[in-house]
C-alpha cells in the first residue's frame, strides 16, 4: 500500500469530525452520526483507490451509506479493504462527553476480520505487555500476568472497562486483584488505544464491546505495537446466522490481533470531542481546528496533525 494513502485518510476523518462536532451536546445521536457518515463518504470517494467497506455502518439493507460491501474511492488501484466508524461515540457526542472520534482503518484485501455487528469480548494492552495476555484465562490471571510483564504490583495496574451491567462480575473480579479501574461510559476504541500511551495511565482494556470496534482497535494497536485478543459474543441466533454468512465458522474462536487486522494496516482518527489522546474540534470565526493521528503498521510511524480549516475557502464539510 502506498504510504501517502495514509495521509489522504486524514481528510476523511477530518471531514466526518467537523460535520459531527457541530452537533455536539445537542442530544441527537442519529443526527450526529448521519453528519459524520455524510462527511466521511463525500471525502472517501475522492481518494484514488478501489476500496471495499468491510466494517461499516451495517448491512446493505439497514444502512443507506457506508454499508458492508459498499465500493468507495475512485475505483482505480490499489484494492483495499476499509474498516470505518464515522462517529465512534455517538452518545458521547450527543451529551458533549470525552473521547468521541472519527476513525478509519485500511488494509490489503482480505486482511480484516469480517466481524458482524455483534459483541466481542476484548482484552488489549500496550507494547510493554504485548505477548502477556490470554483471553482464554480469567481477568485476574491476566491482570497478574500484565503486572509481572510491566514490573508492577497488581494494585499499580489500571484497567479500563465499559460501565455496563454485563460487567458487574468482571468489575468485582478485577477489584479483588487490587487493580485500579477506570469505568467509561462509551468509546472502547479510544480506550484500547489509551493502553499504548503511558501518559494515560491505562494498562489494560477488558470486557465486552462492539465487534466492529474490536477490529478497528486492533488495526490501531498493530501500528503502535500493542496487543489484543477477542472472542465474538452473540446475543441471539440471528446474529449467529449473520456471522456464518460473513464467513465465521468457529463461534468460540479466540482471535489474535493479526486475525483481527492482518498484513500492513493504516489507521487514521480525528477527535470529535476532546479525550485521552486527541483534542476535539474547536470552532473559531470562519473555521475550525482539528487534531488527528495517522499511523502505519509497516513503519510504526505515528503522526499527529493539527489542522486549521477555513470555511470561507472550503465551505463544504
Ligand atoms: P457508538 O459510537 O456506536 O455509540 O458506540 C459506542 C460504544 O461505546 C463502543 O465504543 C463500544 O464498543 C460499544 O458502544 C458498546 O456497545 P453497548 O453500548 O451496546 O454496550
Amino acid at each position: 500500500m502506498d504510504r501517502n494513502l495514509a495521509l489522504e485518510f486524514i481528510r476523511v476523518t477530518e471531514a466526518a469530525a467537523l460535520a459531527s462536532a457541530l452537533l455536539m451536546g445537542r442530544g441527537d445521536e442519529k443526527a450526529a452520526d448521519q453528519a459524520a457518515v455524510d462527511g466521511m463518504r463525500r471525502t472517501l470517494n475522492s481518494i484514488h483507490m478501489a476500496g471495499t467497506v468491510v466494517i461499516g455502518e451495517g448491512e446493505r439493507d439497514e444502512a443507506p451509506m457506508l454499508y458492508i460491501g459498499e465500493k468507495v474511492g475512485s475505483g482505480e488501484e490499489p484494492k483495499v479493504d476499509i474498516a470505518l466508524d464515522p462517529l465512534e461515540g455517538t452518545t458521547i457526542t450527543a451529551i458533549g462527553g470525552s473521547n468521541a472520534l472519527s476513525v478509519i482503518a485500511v488494509a490489503n484485501e482480505g486482511q480484516f476480520l469480517h466481524a458482524p455487528d455483534t459483541y466481542m469480548d476484548k482484552i488489549a494492552v500496550g507494547p510493554a505487555a504485548a505477548g502477556c495476555i490470554d483471553i482464554r484465562k480469567s481477568a485476574s490471571e491476566n491482570i497478574r500476568a500484565v503486572a509481572e510483564c510491566i514490573g508492577r504490583r497488581p494494585d499499580e495496574v489500571t484497567a479500563v472497562i465499559l460501565d455496563r451491567p454485563r460487567h458487574s462480575e468482571l468489575i468485582k473480579e478485577v477489584r479483588a486483584t487490587g487493580a485500579r479501574i477506570k469505568l467509561i461510559r462509551d468509546g472502547d476504541v479510544s480506550a484500547a488505544i489509551a493502553t499504548c500511551r503511558e501518559d494515560t495511565g491505562i494498562d489494560i482494556l477488558l470486557g465486552i464491546g462492539g465487534a466492529p470496534e474490536g477490529v478497528i482497535a486492533a488495526a490501531a494497536l498493530r501500528c503502535v505495537g500493542g496487543d489484543m485478543q477477542g472472542v465474538l459474543k452473540f446475543r441471539n441466533d440471528e446474529e449467529r446466522e449473520r456471522a456464518k454468512r460473513m464467513g465465521v465458522d468457529d463461534f468460540n474462536r479466540a482471535y489474535t490481533i493479526t486475525d483481527l487486522a492482518g498484513g500492513d494496516v493504516m489507521f487514521a482518527a480525528t477527535g470529535v470531542t476532546s479525550g485521552d489522546f486527541l483534542q476535539g474540534v474547536r470552532f473559531f470565526r470562519g473555521g475550525a481546528h482539528t487534531h488527528s493521528v495517522v499511523m502505519r503498521s509497516k513503519s510504526g510511524t505515528v503522526r499527529y496533525i493539527e489542522a486549521t480549516h477555513h470555511f470561507d475557502s472550503k465551505p463544504v464539510y
